[in-house]
């Protein structure tokens, strides 16, 4: 059985051919409304179960419209409708009801530890719609995205992330290293990415280069990545942590360090991390990037349900 829970562990073959998958499938649906299937229907009558403990936008409605377009459907579980939430059922049950029902499980959680029980507990596939440490369907949406407008290979560009070492960076590095990338990353000293990551990837030919000040990572990149300096259910002082990113925006300035054609890219929500110039900007490809994640996740269903061909 297949999940998908982190980059990391899934092969970078495998991931390439999701990638591969994804732009077929998005090349053919040129002429079929939104909620039309794909002609072949390959997840026909197949039931994604999906449930979100933090808020979502894009990533409900990425995975509901995904599994509509294989012929399948969805159900989203409120957490605080579930007996598991007031304490009336272990999370190891919910785990093995929710599989005798479903096909398969999209989980956005607040812990990982949850994730690995629940995992522990699945006879379905688990997919990870982000968790404190990864945001994976995100991030491989996003080399899709960057392979399509780039219109080469991500291992021939330089990416470039500004901001918090958070989920979606974890992400990216681990992508850095299945897609032979090179990643480099403006952040404060104090907000450096994971240690245990980083060693990771150095330790798997990551090309992976740390600077202080937005400037030095940011000549001669591709793309410009930034996300939100405060997380979804980030238990801090927010105040003093906006503070300390302060020098860390993305800005035209910032961009103009980029190569000419540079693209900015956020997987949204945004903050004050970005300015308005650029996000509205020519270069900004955030609303082509958050569409993308239907098509990437329905490759990644297919990928689980076995039917990657
Ligand atoms: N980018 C992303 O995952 O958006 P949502 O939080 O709205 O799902
Ligand atoms: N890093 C952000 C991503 C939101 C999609 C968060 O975890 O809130």
């Amino acid at each position: 059985m297949k999940h998908f829970i982190n980059l990391k562990d899934i092969s970078s073959n495998d991931l390439k051919k999701i990638i591969l998958n994804a732009r077929k499938r998005k090349s053919k649906r040129k002429n079929l409304n939104t909620l039309e299937a794909d002609k072949d229907s390959p997840l026909k009558g197949k039931l994604l179960i999906q449930m979100f403990e933090k808020s979502s936008l894009r990533t409900r409605l990425s995975f509901y419209i995904a599994i509509k377009q294989l012929n399948g459907g969805a159900l989203t579980l409120r957490p605080d409708e579930l007996h598991l939430n007031k304490g009336g059922e272990s999370l190891s049950d919910t785990a093995k009801i929710i599989s005798t029902f479903g096909n398969a499980f999209m989980l956005r959680t607040d812990s990982e530890k949850k994730l690995n029980i629940l995992k522990k507990n699945m006879t379905i596939p688990i997919i990870n719609g982000l968790s404190p440490n990864s945001h994976p369907t995100q991030v491989l949406s996003d080399v899709f995205t960057i392979e399509e407008i780039k219109k080469k290979s991500i291992s021939k560009l330089q990416i470039c992330w500004i901001g918090d070492s958070n989920n979606v960076l974890n992400s990216l590095i681990e992508a850095s290293v299945k897609f032979s990338f090179k990643l480099t990353i403006a952040c404060p000293k104090k907000y450096k990415p994971n240690k245990k990551l980083l060693s990771w990837a150095k330790n798997n030919k990551g090309q992976i280069k740390i600077f202080s000040d937005c400037k030095g990572a940011a000549i001669g990149s591709d793309v410009i990545f930034t996300d939100k300096v405060i997380s979804l259910n980030d238990n801090l002082n927010k105040k003093k942590k906006l503070r300390e990113f302060k020098d860390f925006k993305v800005n035209s300035a910032v961009m103009k360090y980029a190569k000419k054609d540079a693209i900015f890219l956020h997987c949204l929500p945004r903050g004050s991390e970005v300015s308005n110039e650029v996000f509205l900007g020519k270069q900004s490809k955030v609303f082509q990037q958050a569409l993308n994640r239907i098509y990437v996740q329905k490759s990644i269903l297919l990928y689980c349900f076995d039917k990657l061909r």
